[in-house]
């Protein structure tokens, strides 16, 4: 008893100590790097953000929007757009809602308004307010974290700040981000957007796409390579004091990806450095809804249905027809539908169904129990939130890897695709109802939602343990991938396949030699020669 006393109190003393510890990398400063001009993107950054601000570092943040996410320990600085490049970018995104989606159409679109999205981040970072941050001697950061979105020359961050460098990317690993990390990249291993379900093999058709697109991207990696040295050389070139754009590249300590392969795919091997922290913008707990949406919500007998297209995508992109069919269906349903619309003076028509909303805390309106269908675009994010939530979907995918992601939670049995640019009435209302009244996509959702939340740590604690972790050991170097360091031809063991090829010729001909001289040796010469030599003789 005595015994077992003493060793209580033990225990009680060693948590006391523990607990009064000062936490080692606590009150750390960090910097965030945000110039990508999507506000999906910002929301996962901003949500590792605010996740260390509220495990008490010292977080800073640029970026070239105001943020949604944020935290009284966050300090903000905005660079924003002006307004003329902002409605550059308004047409760039209406523009591709018109047309249906191919793989070269969507290539196309992406590279339009890449360019514009490229030279905007590059013009963040040549802004006083930017440099101020490194210019001022009396920062100091720990570690500096910048969102990817082809702008790969911001690697140089750790050395511009000198420290340790993280990336946060918003989807699965994809080759941009791999070339960083030395996460191999290989023709049996799925892309991001070619969905091959658990366990089972790619076909042919799979494995051409695959392979096709392994190789697009890397032609669209080589031409990004030359735009991002010109954008390098152009911010840092004529600095001594900074690396060379190789050197740098080489030097990121790893990376956060918002996603979770075991329930999401791909199924692929990944390096260490690459760390999954999918639904890292899902609160845990939802947050108490406004009150007219939860009351909407709660007389829903029938169910409800969530419409939004994101944030990107605003009500007058979309083509007037199309929003016509759209309000023709949704207003001829029995659920309740909250809709997503930017303009609440001019709404696509009066319904008592239907609720208009032009900002919606999607996350907790997906956690209401009545809400039986989400109708989404199939960003990332919104996607991932309805699963979090065991909600099945209609995607009607716009651009970019929604495509993709809509192509994926097709064939996971977690709902249906359409086209939004040729949506047709009967076909959408079909779409609505086999999806609220057949069980088994609500099913399939429900029981990834049980995967998705299954893991070791949570998307909250990964971010914590693996920044802390980069600013205790001042970087990572000791888990880098060799294959950072290695060019095209060592890393596909192209010079030893050439080495191969001249031995095998050089066997080739030393044993055609011995195998003449043997000849010789046995038969004598052969007659041509004898006669030949006969003949000279003579
Ligand atoms: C937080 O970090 C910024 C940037 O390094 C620094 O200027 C500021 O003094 C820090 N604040 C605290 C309380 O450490
Ligand atoms: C590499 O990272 C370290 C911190 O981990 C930093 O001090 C150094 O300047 C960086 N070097 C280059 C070449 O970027």
């Amino acid at each position: 008893m005595v015994q077992l006393l003493t060793s209580f109190g033990a225990i009680l003393v060693a948590f006391v100590i523990i607990q009064s510890m000062p936490k080692e990398s606590n009150g750390s400063n960090i910097l965030g790097v945000f110039t990508s001009h999507s506000p999906s993107h910002l929301i996962v950054h901003m949500s590792i953000m605010r996740t260390l601000a509220e495990r008490g570092h010292n977080v800073t943040v640029l970026s070239s929007m105001p943020p949604k996410v944020t935290h009284e320990n966050i300090k903000h600085i905005v660079v924003p757009l002006s307004a003329e490049d902002e409605k550059v970018l308004d047409e760039g995104m209406s523009g591709m809602v018109k047309t249906k989606q191919s793989f070269l159409s969507m290539m196309n679109s992406a590279s339009k308004s890449q360019s514009i999205l490229m030279y905007k981040q590059v013009e963040v970072l040549e802004d006083p307010r930017f440099k101020e941050l490194y210019l001022n001697k009396d920062n100091k950061f720990d570690v500096v974290f910048f969102g990817f979105f082809f702008n790969t020359y911001q690697v140089a961050l750790g050395a511009r700040f000198n420290c340790p460098v993280i990336m946060s990317w918003c989807g699965p690993p994809m080759p941009l981000v791999n070339e960083l990390l030395g996460n191999p990249e290989l023709s049996s291993v799925p892309q991001m957007h070619v969905a091959v379900a658990p366990g089972q093999p790619m076909n042919f058709k799979k494995r051409l796409h695959n392979l096709a697109s392994n190789i697009g991207f890397s032609m669209f990696n080589i031409y990004l390579n030359r735009k991002n040295q010109l954008f390098y050389d152009r911010l840092w070139g004529i600095d001594p004091s900074m690396p060379s754009f190789e050197e740098a590249k080489q030097n990121v300590s790893l990376a956060f990806f918002n996603g979770h392969s075991l329930s999401e795919g791909p199924i692929r091997p990944n390096v260490p450095a690459v760390i999954e922290i999918g639904g890292i913008q899902i609160k845990s707990k939802p947050d108490p809804l406004p009150k007219d949406i939860k009351e909407f919500l709660d007389m829903a007998n029938y169910g409800a249905v969530l419409f939004s297209l994101g944030s990107n995508l605003k009500g007058e992109h979309i083509p007037p027809e199309i929003v016509t069919t759209i309000f023709k269906a949704l207003s001829s349903i029995k659920q309740q539908v909250i809709w997503k619309w930017e303009d609440i003076e001019k709404v696509p028509g009066k319904s008592a169904n239907i609720l208009y909303k032009n900002w919606l805390p999607q996350d907790d309106i997906l956690a209401h129990p009545n809400v039986k269908l989400f109708i989404t675009h199939a960003g990332k994010g919104g996607v991932s939130e309805a699963l979090f939530h065991g909600v099945p979907m209609l995607a009607l995918p716009v651009f970019a890897d929604q495509p993709g992601t809509a192509d994926k939670l097709v064939e996971n049995g977690y709902g249906l695709r359409l086209e939004l640019a040729i949506l047709k009435e009967k076909q959408f209302k079909a779409a609505i109802k086999e999806i609220i009244e057949n069980p088994k996509y609500t099913q399939k959702a429900k029981t990834f939602s049980q995967l998705y939340s299954d893991r070791p740590l949570s998307a909250q604690e990964s971010v914590v343990y693996w920044t802390e972790y980069v600013i205790r050991h001042r970087g990572a170097p000791h888990m880098q991938s060799s294959l950072v360091k290695m060019g095209f031809v060592a890393s596909n063991n192209l010079d030893i396949y050439i080495l191969a090829l001249v031995v095998l010729y050089i066997l080739f001909v030393v044993n055609k030699i011995f195998w003449k001289f043997v000849w010789r040796k046995v038969f004598g010469e052969p007659k041509i020669d004898s006669q030949n030599n006969q003949k000279k003789r003579e």
